[in-house]
């Protein structure tokens, strides 16, 4: 733990930043949903004397909602480009602007009169999230020691879940989610984005980014002698070097040539699977239906709902932040996909029997009345169902895919990789989102075996595809990726043994 130093604590916690602003736009629309729709409602009453009709209402609605995602889909994307031209600490600088302006939209959108203004600021504080989730994974993996860095990237999530947590509590009708201060709960984001801004003046540019990017020897062998509390950084210098070496005899890593070169695509298919493991797991979904499920379990008071299932969600995220360094990567990926799998089982059955004549109206399980004497045993295996499910999520599939495309790749293709993984993650959210309401309609329930099929697939890949990363130099496991490309299979070492991982033999080899 010696590594550890209060300055690495510091520059992690000011990245972290971003993941809360993730996490809490991600959540802050739902809670206020209905005063928002009403403002919406009657923007079109002031200005034609008629109230909106509903189904305008319901797609203007939507829109709000899933413009978010199209903005994180072009911020994830414009990652790659910005971080090489400014770097990872500028980069963080400069995308604070765009929170200034999606709040400040958002939150002038009552005043003056316009909703339009709230669906463009939705989408800008979209593209800024979207950059978040690529630059904060980006920049703690690479100020992290080696040995922490499964640890630190957790943190990332952690971020996110706390996040969540605190905007559905602000978004409490009796804090900031009441008829006149929900502008002020949208506006909230700009409040974070300038702390950050001024903590990221007290930061360093990555050492990384300085040595492999630009070639400042100097100036990372002093950033790095901060961040790690002693200046014996020969390890870390000499490894980078390497890493110099080898990137400066290939070229410059594009998106196209992520999947065109066979060092490269190994491993970018993998972070796609695993960001796609993390969406199509249909946690979202679980999340947004959770509410129901309580309901029909006979709790009233969906305070205690939102709130257990904020507490669970943070809870598991910690255990698998302590978890990570020990079990690996792998390992609790697939424990977490496991136990989702066991538990959307459970929760598909379980919910069938609680009512098994429940009408569904408007993409909504309406639950009857629960069983007379309070909550019955079969509703209660249905909550601990989803909070088994939310729990299994944390332990893996939530942070891991998040920081692990990171460590997948050498510093040349890294941001090129985490833009298009970054991209799958937020397009795979809005089809899960766009999708989710009108499959419940049709399938009810059983609406959740599309998840345990997609669950059980993306379990088998790991367990055949994806290498451990736990302890291993960035340049140690992209090397094991160069050789597979080679061969017909690569051996992976780790301190806890090694993995065979089977690759089809391919004729075109890295530019070395
Ligand atoms: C992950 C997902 C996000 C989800 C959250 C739930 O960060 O990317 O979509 O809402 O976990 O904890």
């Amino acid at each position: 733990m010696k590594q550890v130093t209060y300055y690495l604590v510091f520059c992690v916690s000011t990245a972290v930043i971003g993941s809360l602003q993730f996490g809490f736009n991600t959540g802050v629309i739902n809670a206020p949903d209905e005063k928002v729709q009403n403002f919406i409602r009657n923007v079109t009453l002031v200005r034609t004397g008629d109230p909106m009709q509903d189904t305008t209402l319901t797609t203007v609605w939507s829109i709000a909602v899933s413009i978010f995602n199209v903005g994180g889909m072009i911020g994830s994307l414009s990652v790659g480009a910005l971080v090489d031209k400014l770097g990872r600490r500028k980069s963080m600088l400069l995308s604070n602007i765009l929170a200034l302006i999606g709040g400040g939209l958002m939150g002038l959108s009552k005043v003056c009169t316009s909703y339009e203004l709230m669906i463009v600021g939705r989408l800008v504080i979209g593209v800024f999230c979207g950059l978040c989730t690529g630059l904060t994974p980006m920049y703690v993996g690479e100020i992290s020691p080696t040995a922490l860095r499964g640890a630190f990237g957790t943190l990332h999530q952690l971020g996110v879940v706390i996040g969540i947590l605190v905007a559905q509590i602000l978004g409490l009708e009796s804090l900031l989610g009441s008829q006149s201060l929900w502008p002020l709960l949208l506006a909230l984001t700009i409040l974070p984005a300038v702390i950050q801004s001024v903590m990221l003046i007290f930061c360093p540019e990555s050492p990384r980014y300085l040595l492999i990017s630009v070639n400042q020897e100097d100036e990372a062998r002093k950033v790095l002698t901060r961040l790690r509390g002693h200046s014996d950084v020969e390890d870390d210098i000499r490894e980078m070097k390497e890493e110099a070496m080898k990137m400066s005899m290939e070229k410059k890593v594009s998106i196209p040539e992520l999947f065109r070169n066979s060092a490269y695509r190994q491993p970018i298919i993998i972070a796609i699977i695993l960001q796609l493991s993390q969406q199509l797991s249909g946690i979202n979904a679980v999340i947004y239906y959770s509410t129901e499920i309580f309901r029909k379990a006979g709790i009233t008071e969906p305070v205690i709902a939102t709130i257990g299932m904020g507490a669970v969600n943070t809870l598991f995220t910690v255990v698998s932040l302590f978890l990570v360094e020990r079990a690996g990567r792998r390992t609790l990926h697939m424990i977490g996909l496991a136990g989702m799998t066991f538990c959307v089982l459970l929760m598909t059955i379980s919910l069938k029997l609680v009512n098994p004549t429940e009408a569904v109206v408007n993409s909504t399980v309406i639950a009857q009345p629960a069983s007379e004497g309070g909550i019955s045993t079969i509703s209660i295996v249905a909550i601990l169902a989803v909070l088994g499910f939310v729990a299994s999520f944390e332990m893996g599939p939530g942070p891991i895919p998040w920081f692990i495309v990171a460590e997948l790749f050498a510093q040349g293709p890294r941001p090129a990789a985490i833009a298009v993984a970054g991209c799958c993650n937020w397009t795979a959210s809005f089809i899960v989102g766009l999708s989710f309401p009108p499959l419940l309609k049709l399938c009810g329930p059983y609406v959740f075996i599309i998840f345990l099929i997609l669950l059980i697939f993306f379990f088998v890949f790991t367990y055949f595809r994806v290498p451990e990363t736990k302890a291993r130099t960035f340049e140690d496991i992209a090397s094991g990726f160069s050789n597979a490309a080679g061969s017909t299979a690569a051996t992976y070492t780790s301190p806890e043994g090694a993995i065979t991982m089977p690759v089809s033999p391919s004729s075109d080899k890295i530019q070395m």
